[in-house]
């Protein structure tokens, strides 16, 4: 049985006093069951301790959206895995397409920065997913299996066993279009088959998340698709009421 996962990626927003409000509604909010949904907020880096500190004792976990793939030295401007962890964040986005398409991040160091969070302990959510141009020339599944490849070929697919997939189509990121539910659940299908070619218990357990436009309006149809455990949730995440019902709409 796979527990649903919705995280909040709040991308380059937020203030330590907008954080401080949106924090308080969803501790307030946040229903701890532990059959429930398990709910993680990423924030900038700059606001990680102070995240952290917010959320201790409560459910809702830490992650951060970038990482070094090098673990430590002249790297100005970056953050290790190990740094990730002092501080107290147990996830970590991987590959988000706004780091591929604008920092040129390629499937090579995405999967050197997979493996280095891997080597912290911590869990990488490891984004994948195509543009509107590949969907439309019928090479989703090709985008998409050679992101799962590089990774594959570098960790090895035991690594998924503590790993997070979320399959993120560019063309629905931030655009108000969503995948629909069979859009979404045929490339899940695809990830988990593309896994159990490797291992079918891993592939079994491996939580695939859907990002892109999840609104509360959509996430239940969304969530309720088989192979859809949960959300990467960008925009919406920035509403506390919004991301809750989201929340409870994962499990
Ligand atoms: P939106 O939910 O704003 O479309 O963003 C999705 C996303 O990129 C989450 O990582």
């Amino acid at each position: 049985m796979r527990r649903p996962l919705v995280a909040g990626n709040w991308k380059m927003h937020g203030s330590t006093a907008e954080n401080a409000v949106l924090i308080e509604q969803l501790i307030n909010g946040i229903d701890g069951r532990r059959e429930g949904a398990e709910v993680v907020v990423c924030p900038p880096f700059v606001y990680l301790p102070e995240v952290v500190r917010r959320l201790k004792g409560t459910p809702v976990r830490v992650g951060a959206q970038n990482v070094s793939a090098e673990p430590g030295g002249a790297f100005t401007g970056e953050a290790s895995a190990a740094m990730l962890k002092d501080v107290g964040c147990e996830y970590v986005i991987v590959g988000h397409s706004e780091r591929r398409a604008h920092y040129r991040e390629d499937d090579a160091v995405i999967a050197r920065k997979f493996r280095a969070v891997l080597g912290q302990g911590l869990v990488p959510i490891l984004c994948v997913g195509e543009t509107l141009d590949e969907r439309e020339a019928g090479s989703t599944e090709a985008v998409v299996g050679r992101q799962l490849e590089a990774v594959l070929s570098l960790a090895g697919v035991a690594s998924f066993a503590r790993a997070v997939v979320a399959y993120e189509p560019v063309w629905a990121i931030g655009t108000g279009k969503n995948a629909s539910p069979d859009q979404a659940q045929a490339v899940h299908r695809f990830i988990r088959d593309r896994i159990a070619t490797g291992d079918g218990k891993i592939a079994g357990d491996l939580r695939i998340v859907y990002g892109g436009s999840v609104k509360a309006g959509n996430a239940a149809e969304l969530f309720a698709q088989p192979d859809v455990d949960g959300g990467l949730v960008g925009g919406a995440s920035l509403k506390g009421d919004e991301f809750l019902e989201i929340c409870a709409a994962a499990g």
